[in-house]
């Protein structure tokens, strides 16, 4: 299975921040957004990405991630002409998914907790094997903010609703999906909602009457950011530093990623590390090599 990262929108949430600069390219803490993202794909053992981003972005993902050749991956982009929605990033990268499906992260979400990748490869298998949609839910105080899943009593999914202003249930639906292959042909038959954009949450719909949509909770253990506005921005970037700080060990650290994984020898990383210069983030990959 290969990933497709959206990385693309206008960011209005983080204005003025966001006028002149991709959020994706702000830090969370020490690094960019968009390498937490990034780091749970190859955690899942990804090597194929292809990121979505605007016209005006290109330049900038390229000299952050090249090829992906130094990090042992292929990375491709594909260039959105404008943000039409969600949805729209994977009739873009229709040559790029494949027969066992694709996995779909949206760009501005953090993820942290015990047992995450095992979850996400639960899905990745699912999908693979059995096909359908796979995606999880989280339990928060502002549903209206977010796509929104309603369950019956025994736990059944009775509805999906993008922003609704009366919620049905407190579990949002986070930005990380898996889908067969048939979600292309969905998407490509997704009208704009209310609000003008193509959804995500219309592509799960269609699933969902179809019968083929599994929804995995992830529990109090887990902890989620959607970092597309200031306060949520500020929150992930607190909390990564906390961990971080605590634990002596990087979140989201894609040169480490690379290496644990085989896919970079010491050599590289000791490149890649040394090109970081004095940073903490340079000397704590300093510190692998050694
Ligand atoms: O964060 C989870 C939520 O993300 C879900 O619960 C919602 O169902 C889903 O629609 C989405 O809602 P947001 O309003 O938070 O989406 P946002 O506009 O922030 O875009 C999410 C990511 O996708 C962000 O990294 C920017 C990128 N993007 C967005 C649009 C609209 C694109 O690449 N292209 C686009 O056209």
């Amino acid at each position: 299975m290969k990933a497709i990262i959206l990385a693309g929108g206008n960011g209005t949430r983080l204005y003025p921040v966001t006028i002149p600069i991709n959020k994706h390219f702000l830090p969370i803490y020490n690094k960019p957004m968009i390498y937490y993202p990034l780091s749970l794909i190859m955690l899942l053992g990804m090597k194929d990405v292809i990121f979505i981003v605007n016209p005006g972005d290109l330049t900038d993902f390229r000299k952050l991630f090249g090829d992906g050749s130094h990090l042992g991956m292929n990375i491709h982009y594909r260039i959105q002409e404008e943000p039409n929605g969600l949805a729209e990033g994977l009739v873009l990268a229709e040559d790029f998914v494949s027969e066992n499906g694709i996995c779909y992260m949206l760009g501005d979400n953090i993820f942290f907790g015990h047992d995450l990748v095992r979850h996400m490869a639960d899905a990745k298998i699912e999908i693979e094997k059995r096909g359908g949609a796979y995606v999880f839910g989280y339990y928060v105080k502002d549903p209206e903010r977010f796509g929104v899943v309603e369950f019956d009593d025994n736990g059944n999914v009775l509805s999906l609703e993008e922003k609704p202003k009366r919620p049905k249930s407190n579990y949002a639906v986070v930005g990380m999906y898996f889908f067969d292959n048939k979600a292309v042909q969905i998407a490509k038959k997704v009208k704009p909602s209310v609000r003008g954009e193509l959804e995500i949450t219309s592509v799960i719909e269609e699933y969902l009457k179809q019968d083929k949509l599994k929804v995995k909770l992830l529990g109090r253990g887990f902890a989620w950011f959607d970092a597309g506005t200031h306060d949520s921005f500020l929150e992930a970037g607190e909390f990564v530093a906390t961990i971080e700080n605590k634990t002596g060990l990087m979140i989201g650290c894609i040169e480490e990623i690379a290496y644990r994984n085989g896919w970079i020898d010491r050599e590289q990383l000791k490149r890649l590390a040394t090109s970081l210069q004095k940073t903490q983030y340079g000397r704590y990959l300093l510190e692998l090599v050694e």
